[in-house]
């Protein structure tokens, strides 16, 4: 049998209405802070992530799904939103149409990763950009969505960590102190950390052997490194975040997979969820648009995983599926053809005035058909045929009391009137 490709999922009908409620919750939330939706190709050339991603992150060098279309052009399944973003604003010169441009998206992304609880390689994103500008309020607003989303659906433990990256200036500076340090340690360090040693080095915090992560507890944090600039700008995240009373730490640790941030950068953790906690991560790119050849455009954001915060849902027991529910089922009391034509018929009436209606498709039974409008939580049957049709009745019958009423048939939109 041909099966889903590891690391991929089907989404079910009985999943689906999780999705929706979520995606309806970002839809209102996104419109409260004033974002518009914006949708970008599933493929882009694969430049456009090596270069605004960076060629040292994971992300870049081990995990996309790359491959060359028959033109000769290396193409990747987008692993996430940001260049994509900022290159349909360049390609479309938003930033000219106005100064600020608030976006936001749900979409599915690709990564190549080891599949585990929470760990997809094809997983489903909702996420803001807001591009233009470099005011601190949007770095707060940025959490204050993630959070607020992830409140509404009555999630408990959560917990939000903030940290700094300052400017490429301070950073370098800040390399150097830090490399000082590691080198007289270099020996003990893992493999893939003596890599990111030339690489990437602030990277080596976010090593998950236990050996890496004992020599950076006391390294020379970036954070005591920032310049004067950096700090003012964290500083002003802070104090709005306070003032939100949105509860936070610093976390001096947090350094992210991707190498476009400058300034803020922040994850929002669940503590329901195992190993893979992140259930959102953003930050400050002010460099990334001007990295991928365009104008100096600031920008701040943040990605949310759809699937590992349904999974947070489904642990702490909030948003319960809830039972499927239709308005009406059409039940044909007799086995007669010119009787199933009048059902449809019917069913199409009702269903023009938006009355979600099921009828019988497989020669049921009137007992099966009762059963069938039961499981499928009809709130009124509609019975129709017998000695009843012959005098232009139609009966129809409350599944929540159990009331039942005759009906003529030339007055069909009175059953509309009950019905709503
Ligand atoms: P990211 O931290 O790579 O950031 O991903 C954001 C979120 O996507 C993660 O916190 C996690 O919930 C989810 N996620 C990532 N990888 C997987 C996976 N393999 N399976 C399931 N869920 C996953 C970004 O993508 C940045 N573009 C965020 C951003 C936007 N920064 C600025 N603007």
């Amino acid at each position: 049998m041909i099966k889903a490709i590891a690391g991929t999922k089907d989404i079910l009908p009985e999943e689906i209405r999780n999705w929706t409620l979520l995606e309806e919750l970002v839809r209102k939330v996104m419109r409260a802070y004033n974002y518009e939706e914006i949708r970008t190709p599933v493929f882009e050339e694969t430049r456009l992530f090596s270069r605004g991603i960076g060629e040292s992150a994971d992300i870049v060098s081990k995990e996309m799904y790359t491959f060359t279309d028959r033109s000769g052009t290396s193409v990747t399944l987008k692993p996430e939103m940001t260049a994509s973003v900022a290159r349909a604003l360049l390609e479309h010169s938003l930033d000219k149409r106005q100064r600020l441009n608030k976006l936001f998206y749900i979409s599915p992304m690709f990564r190549q990763e080891r599949p585990q609880a929470g760990r997809l390689r094809q997983f489903h994103q909702f996420g803001a950009e807001a591009l233009g500008s470099v005011n601190p309020t949007l770095d707060a607003e940025m959490i204050l969505i993630a959070y607020g989303v992830l409140e509404k659906l009555g999630l408990k433990n959560l917990s939000i960590k903030i940290n700094s990256l300052g400017v490429p200036s301070s950073r370098e500076k800040y390399n150097t102190t830090l490399k000082n340090y590691l080198s007289s340690k270099f020996e003990y360090l893992s493999e893939e950390s003596k890599k990111r040693f030339d690489t990437n080095v602030l990277r080596i915090f976010d090593s998950k052997k236990e050996n890496d992560q004992k020599i950076m507890e006391d390294a020379p944090r970036l954070l005591e490194h920032l310049d004067d600039e950096s700090l003012e700008h964290f500083e002003k995240v802070k104090q709005i975040l306070l003032s939100a009373k949105v509860p936070f730490q610093v976390d001096s640790a947090l350094v992210r997979g991707l190498d476009y941030y400058t300034h803020t950068t922040f994850e929002i953790l669940s503590g329901s969820v195992g190993a893979q906690s992140a259930l959102c991560g953003g930050g400050r790119y002010d460099l990334l648009v001007e990295r991928l050849g365009g104008r100096n455009v600031p920008g701040v954001g943040f990605a949310a995983g759809i699937e590992r915060i349904l999974l947070a849902c489904e642990n702490e027991g909030v948003l319960e599926i809830q039972d499927k529910k239709i308005d009406l089922y059409i039940v044909r009391l007799d086995k007669d053809e010119k009787l199933e034509k009048k059902v449809f018929k019917l069913a199409q009436f009702f269903r023009a005035s938006d009355i979600s209606v099921e009828a019988d498709y497989l020669s049921r039974s009137v007992k099966a058909q009762m059963r069938e409008a039961n499981k499928l939580n009809a709130k009124f049957v509609l019975m129709i045929g017998g000695e009843e049709y012959e005098r232009g009745v139609t009966v129809l019958k409350s599944m929540e009391t159990g009331e039942q009423k005759e009906i003529e048939l030339s007055e069909t939109e009175k059953i509309i009137g009950e019905l709503q």
